[in-house]
């Protein structure tokens, strides 16, 4: 068998046969009821289609161009702190993106440093989120743009929201001796898992090598998201004062309200993401699929609107784009791929997103995805939801 996997779902099925239960349920994530991780599935289940039956285009177009980057599809890979899933992380994800065409955003609590994965793929835009001080910030910007991110990504939705009611993993702070004893038979149960580590002789180290301070270790992830929780969140001018030290495409992940879509472009933002951060922060945030329009409509004419959040099947990415997004972002759909199948499990998601997204247009009689309008699908009344209109 090739590992090859004809859904999503189906990679998240094997994702969790192979994966330790603390690793697996780390990215599984969700807050609180998950009432909001459930939302950004289903609701894109809500809405139908309106094919037509015949004049239907015999070619279709999927590239886009995003953030500066021509993209193959408009499908790009989300940041996560993609720790211990795979002995190879985002380096594997880079590569499976270049091979399909298209962009991959990097956590900066990802396992890997930016130089390995712009050398893999260099359409890499970087993401930080407001921690530290000024100079902590100039110094990571400084690191994205030695390391040669062509954008960078700040992530705004997270407000500490940790509490799950089906629990959480216990993940150590450093994988020695004796957190591995404590982890051992989790570990043990998933031998495929524990011998791709064993055959490179490392094991998860769990750091963030692009928080390092110069001539420092890598912090721990935990170290670093420490710091994070300790700094004071920013305001809007703290905003602008970063979009003035970064002088290229620059996007805001995580908007959910129409006023603050207003505001990131009075901020001077290329991108935003409408985003709940994949239900995995304040639970009963609504899907970002029904707040699109809204944002969609207020801003779509001056700045570039992805969604986030939910996005498992190329008609997902078709349901976004026909309601005013240009392009989306997929999160766990690409660590299923990769905690299933490593590269070839990423590529295969993304074969997979590209053959929906295909296949939607030939039945809605589309020859481009950019002639997707809200006229394709049937949008239920009550579906859509509004925040923040002035
Ligand atoms: C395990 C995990 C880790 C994540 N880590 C980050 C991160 O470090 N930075 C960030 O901007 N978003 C992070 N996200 C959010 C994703 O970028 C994205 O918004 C979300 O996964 C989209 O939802 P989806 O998983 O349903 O596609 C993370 C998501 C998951 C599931």
């Amino acid at each position: 068998m090739n590992g090859w996997f004809e859904t999503v779902a189906e990679a998240q099925r094997r994702a969790e046969r192979r994966l330790p239960r603390s690793v697996y349920s780390a990215l599984l994530a969700g807050s609180e009821k998950g009432a909001s991780y459930r939302d950004n599935t289903e609701a894109f289940a809500e809405l139908g289609f309106a094919p037509h039956i015949a004049g239907l285009a015999a070619e279709r177009d999927l590239s886009t161009r995003v953030m500066g980057q021509d993209l193959a599809l408009p499908v790009l890979i989300s940041p996560t702190g993609v720790q211990a899933v795979d002995p190879d992380g985002e380096v594997a994800v880079a590569r499976a993106a270049a091979a399909r065409g298209t962009a991959i955003g990097l956590s900066s609590f990802a396992s890997k440093p930016l130089t390995e994965v712009a050398a893999a793929n260099p359409r890499v835009f970087f993401q930080t989120y407001w921690m530290g001080d000024r100079d902590d910030i100039l110094r990571r910007l400084e690191h994205a743009r030695a390391g040669g991110a062509k954008g960078l990504i700040v992530t705004l939705d997270w407000s500490f929201s940790h509490g799950r009611d089906w629990g959480s993993p216990k993940i150590p702070e450093r994988l020695g001796l004796r957190a591995m004893l404590r982890f051992a038979p989790e570990a043990l149960a998933r031998p495929r898992w524990l011998l791709d580590f064993a055959k490179g002789l490392r094991l998860p180290d769990l750091t963030a090598p692009n928080l390092a301070d110069p001539g420092q270790p890598a912090p721990t992830f935990f170290g670093a998201y420490g710091q994070w929780m300790g700094t004071p969140p920013p305001s809007w001018a703290d905003l602008a004062w970063l979009r003035e030290q970064w002088d290229g495409p620059f996007m805001l992940k995580g908007v959910g309200r129409v006023d603050d879509a207003l505001r990131a472009v009075d901020t001077g933002a290329t991108a935003i993401s409408v985003s709940n951060h994949g239900g995995n922060n304040l639970d009963t945030t609504p899907a970002p699929i029904r707040v699109l329009p809204a944002i969609a409509d207020a801003v779509g004419d001056q700045v570039e609107v992805l969604l986030d959040s939910g996005v498992r099947r190329g008609s997902d990415v078709v349901k976004a784009l026909a309601l005013g997004a240009k392009a989306v972002m997929i999160g766990r759909a690409y660590l299923w791929g990769l905690a299933a199948n490593g590269q070839t499990g990423v590529e295969n998601v993304l074969d997979i997103l590209r053959a929906g997204i295909d296949s939607a247009l030939l039945g809605l009689g589309r020859s481009s995805v950019h002639e997707l309008t809200p006229d394709d699908l049937l949008v239920p009344p009550g579906f859509t939801r509004t925040s923040g209109t002035r």
